[in-house]
């Protein structure tokens, strides 16, 4: 009997559990079909050829879906313990694990992403399975001492309800489990809208949920590619929370839509991250750190830095020591032996990348490395690592993310005017600089307008660092001591007439 896993043959890859590659939608607590039978295309990007048919839900559907969640999470909620609910999350977490290598190939022939990418990503998904494992334990509400004599206060934090969630395909397992392990160990259930470039890990994430133990009814997916179904989340009443990872462009439509039922909402919207090298700097260092944050995911992350200012003195030196490391990078198909950079998500996605190189060109920048489409990987959606020298402020990369592997360097001579220069752009979500001076680091991390900031390192991604933005970058933090309270409403309880 044909199974959705035998397509993967095609591209070299077998399963160890071909049933974690599911072709249906997880709505209602059963797998189902869509009654409509329509399906829509998911790419491997390597090929440009079509991996699977995935089936696509309609309004109607995803209304089901909600339906049934909304009863679910009532009885979720009063049938589990805080640390009944953080064992299930154990059990998924062990679960995710065990499967690591299956769900890294299905996510590398979805998203591109290198094998050894995806393994990382895997386990960076895992962690917050564990972290929000622990902290369903950990919730606690307050006693508050009272103004009215006889009167006693105390708050509780419960589950918010149902919440809407939408994730991106640059991170097609991290960005579900930063959203739905703190959803589910606060007591809600949860309404996934997977993204339509790489719905099959969310898939696979669902049914080892529900593998541990966690209600069906409670971890729904619905593929789909119906643009109104972000708008169903955004405004079906049932819904009171949703948790949006994407560009500032749909956030602020979504922000509008949610606005009518007062929804709760987070935002985890782009980003245009400076990356600042002082004079002071260690050179190595920061090379290592402008690789790690810009290259990560074939530079296709929110916070990759997208802005390289390097001041004057040491500029040439950077950029030779980063072509040195840019050169050692291997382009290729993810699933292929040493590979280390893979293509972009879409023909999209590659036009951009072309796009600011072009016009950067045309304005003066001064190419150092890379610049144009492989030719020996004609077929995919590939765009060399790119470095262009002297770029300035008039350049389309100085204004918007580019989402891909372009190394912009800006050259710079003082410290208030690279911070200005950093902070001139709507979007405030991460930033990096890098110094030996104790002084400095306090006064730029001060100085910048953004969510995270990264000294002396390129890497700012962990469970336990509260992640978001501010400005048009959005708001909410997701992981974290804090991304627990995003899916919680806090009740107080004053007691009073009481007799002493
Ligand atoms: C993102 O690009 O949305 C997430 C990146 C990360 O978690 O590091």
């Amino acid at each position: 009997m044909w199974s959705p896993a035998d397509e993967l043959q095609r591209f070299g890859v077998r399963l160890t559990d071909p049933t974690l590659l599911m072709c249906q939608g997880l709505i209602e607590g059963r797998w189902q079909d869509p009654p409509s039978g329509s399906t829509f295309p998911v790419y491997e990007p390597s090929s440009a050829t079509v991996l699977l048919n995935c089936p696509n839900f309609s309004r109607q559907d995803l209304q089901r879906s909600i339906l049934s969640a909304a009863a679910a999470h009532t009885s979720f909620y009063a049938s589990t313990t805080a640390a009944g609910r953080g064992a299930l999350l154990k059990k998924w977490n062990e679960l995710i694990l065990a499967n690591k290598e299956d769900l890294a190939s299905i996510l590398t022939l979805e998203n591109g992403k290198p094998i050894t990418e995806a393994r990382t990503e895997i386990e960076y998904a895992a962690s917050f399975v564990s972290w929000f494992a622990e902290e369903a334990t950990r919730s606690y509400g307050d006693v508050i001492p009272s103004s009215i004599p006889g009167s006693q206060v105390f708050t509780v934090k419960e589950p918010i309800g149902v919440c809407g969630i939408i994730t991106p395909w640059n991170f097609p397992a991290a960005m579900i489990t930063r959203k739905v392990a703190p959803a589910l160990a606060a007591g809600c259930s949860v309404v996934i809208k997977p993204p339509s470039e790489a719905p099959f890990t969310a898939l696979a994430l669902a049914k080892l949920a529900c593998r541990a133990g966690v209600p069906g009814a409670c971890v729904q997916v619905v593929p789909t590619r119906d643009r109104a179904a972000a708008s169903e989340l955004a405004t079906n009443p049932a819904i009171k929370k949703l948790s949006f990872t994407g560009s500032t462009e749909v956030g602020k439509h979504l922000i509008s839509l949610a606005s009518k039922t007062v929804k709760k909402v987070s935002m985890e919207l782009g980003g245009n991250a400076a990356f600042i090298v002082f004079e002071d700097a260690d050179l190595d260092l920061a090379v290592q750190g402008a690789m790690q944050s810009k290259f990560r995911a074939t530079g296709q992350t929110c916070v990759c830095s997208n802005r390289m200012f390097v001041h004057a003195s040491v500029v040439d030196e950077f950029a030779r020591r980063l072509t040195e490391q840019v050169k050692q990078l291997k382009l290729g198909p993810g699933h292929e032996d040493g590979v280390t950079q893979g293509p972009l998500v879409n023909r999209s996605s590659v036009e951009k990348v072309a796009w600011h190189v072009q016009d950067a060109l045309n304005l003066g920048g001064e190419l150092v490395f890379g610049g144009k489409r492989p030719t020996h990987l004609a077929s995919g959606f590939y765009f060399e690592p790119t470095i262009i020298k002297k770029a300035s402020s008039d350049m389309a990369v100085a204004r918007e993310e580019t989402f891909g592997p372009l190394a912009a360097i800006f050259s710079f001579n003082d410290e208030k005017e690279v911070v200005r220069l950093a902070n001139s752009t709507p979007f405030g979500l991460a930033s990096y600089f890098f110094s030996r001076d104790l002084n400095r680091v306090l006064r730029v991390a001060k100085a910048l307008e953004v969510g995270m900031i990264g000294v002396n390192t390129g890497i700012i991604s962990t469970a336990e660092t509260p992640f978001g933005g501010i400005k048009e970058s959005g708001y909410g933090r997701e992981g974290s001591k804090y991304g627990l309270a995003e899916y919680q409403v806090l009740k107080s309880v004053t007691v009073g007439s009481l007799k002493h």
